[in-house]
């Protein structure tokens, strides 16, 4: 089977789903704006072709040559697990006549706002919503919604350009701000805990799936730099709060026709137990999501997906063992890093459960926090008990240090 990776190398989830592929069997052909030699090694290593274009975003041109490359060596399947690289995927789809998401089908996963107009259609609880290209029509949306209220780009990723808005004079300091954003959705906010419902479907079916909560909210997560977002893939999937997310996310599959892959939806909980929907990517989750999801059930997913988009089938057993963790860490300080403080005591008392460090080196500079979700590092930390990891988690967050200068 010949399958085309849409960009195998970034981001860096990519490589691992590449290995994935070829450890399924299939012949990877890449897809990417880089040379081959340029890509990461995991994937390199993995692709047994590579078709390299000048730019990804001139749609009809690598239309043009994917065709080409396919009369010499015919393609099975294209897949992408990048946002960005969706709907090109899904048009090389339709060029080759290969089964897959065709573009009608990603085009509600890209688009927040017909998104959730399909999903009000099928009666799912969305925040109330209102899509604005100019002041005025924000202006509008936010009479009509009233405080507090959300506002992000439609095409958005990272909670870039969003806001809360709890007044108007904020309104009047916002606005200036998202000047440049084309289009926005004015959102209702929604007062809530935040979780994620990420599935591995064949043709409908959902044949894996996993629920994760993020402490704090996203949004906390870009607006304070001293804390240490935490996401929590959750062993008890069966319990009762949750299962007004799970139900949502089969319901969401179903509105949006979604059929097979990874996929990453975002759903509120909210104080009196019900469920608000939040957005879904017609992708696999980023930020390491996909680590902790096998942490903590020993599984590979990586290959799973890969099993399921190539053999319709996914047959790794999964038993929930573990809640699992990624801690983010950002360092006090600017320039490069300096010193790590804490490191060894926390290894000392909690190493058992600790399955992976990954902060970046002495000298290394300092990453971006607001735009790098892993910002300056990351701890993996699983444990059966969820109080225990929680526990992990949060010492993660105070004890260990990473200072800058
Ligand atoms: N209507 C809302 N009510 C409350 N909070 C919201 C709302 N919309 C967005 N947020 C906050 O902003 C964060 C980012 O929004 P959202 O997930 O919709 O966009 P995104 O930029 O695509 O996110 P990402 O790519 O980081 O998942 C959410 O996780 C949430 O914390
Ligand atoms: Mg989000």
């Amino acid at each position: 089977m010949n399958v085309l990776m849409v960009s195998p190398g970034f981001p860096a989830e990519m490589p691992r789903f590449t290995r994935g592929l070829a450890q399924v069997g299939a012949n990877v052909v890449g897809l990417s704006d880089q040379p081959a030699e340029a890509l990461p090694e995991l994937a390199r290593t993995h692709l047994a072709d590579h078709i390299h274009v000048p730019s990804l975003w001139d749609e009809r041109a690598v239309v043009e040559i994917v065709e080409q490359h396919a009369r010499r060596r015919p393609l099975d399947r294209v897949e992408c697990l990048w946002e960005p690289g969706l709907v090109l995927a899904a048009r090389l789809r339709e060029a080759l006549g290969l089964p897959g998401m065709s573009v009608e089908q990603t085009l509600p996963f890209r688009d927040k706002e017909l998104m959730k107009q399909r999903l009000d259609a099928a009666g799912i609880r969305t925040p109330h919503h209102y899509r604005a290209r100019t002041v005025e029509e924000v202006r509008e949306g936010v009479e009509r919604i009233g405080y507090p209220i959300i506002i992000k780009p439609i095409a958005g990723a990272g909670a870039t350009d969003t806001y809360r808005i709890d007044r108007p004079q904020d309104l009047e300091q916002v606005l200036p701000r998202i000047r440049h954003v084309p289009e926005v959705s004015v959102e209702e906010f929604v007062e809530a805990e935040e979780f994620t419902y990420d599935t591995i479907s064949i043709n409908g079916a959902v044949l894996h799936f996993n629920v994760a909560w993020y402490r704090p909210r996203p949004l906390i997560d870009k607006l304070v730099e001293w804390v240490s977002p935490q996401t929590i893939a959750l062993r008890d999937v069966a319990a009762e709060e949750l299962q007004v997310g799970i139900e949502m996310g089969r319901k969401v599959l179903r509105a949006l026709d979604f059929q097979t892959g990874y996929t990453h939806m975002e759903w509120y909980r909210r104080p009196d137990g019900s469920a608000v929907f939040g957005e879904i990517g017609a992708r696999a989750p980023g930020a390491r999501l996909v680590d902790i999801i096998n942490f903590s059930c020993d599984i590979d997913t990586y290959v799973g997906w890969a099993e399921a988009v190539c053999h319709g089938r996914f047959s790794q057993r999964v038993e929930r063992k573990y809640n699992a963790a990624t801690v983010f860490k950002r360092a006090q300080g600017q320039g490069r890093i300096q010193r790590i403080e804490g490191l060894e005591r926390l290894m000392a008392e909690f190493g058992e459960f600790i399955c992976g460090v990954d902060l970046l080196p002495i000298g290394a500079p300092r990453r971006d926090w607001k735009q790098v979700i892993v910002s300056d590092g990351i701890i993996y930390v699983r444990h059966p008990d969820l109080q225990q990891l929680l526990h992990m988690a949060d010492r993660i967050g105070t004890d260990l240090q990473l200072f800058a200068g």
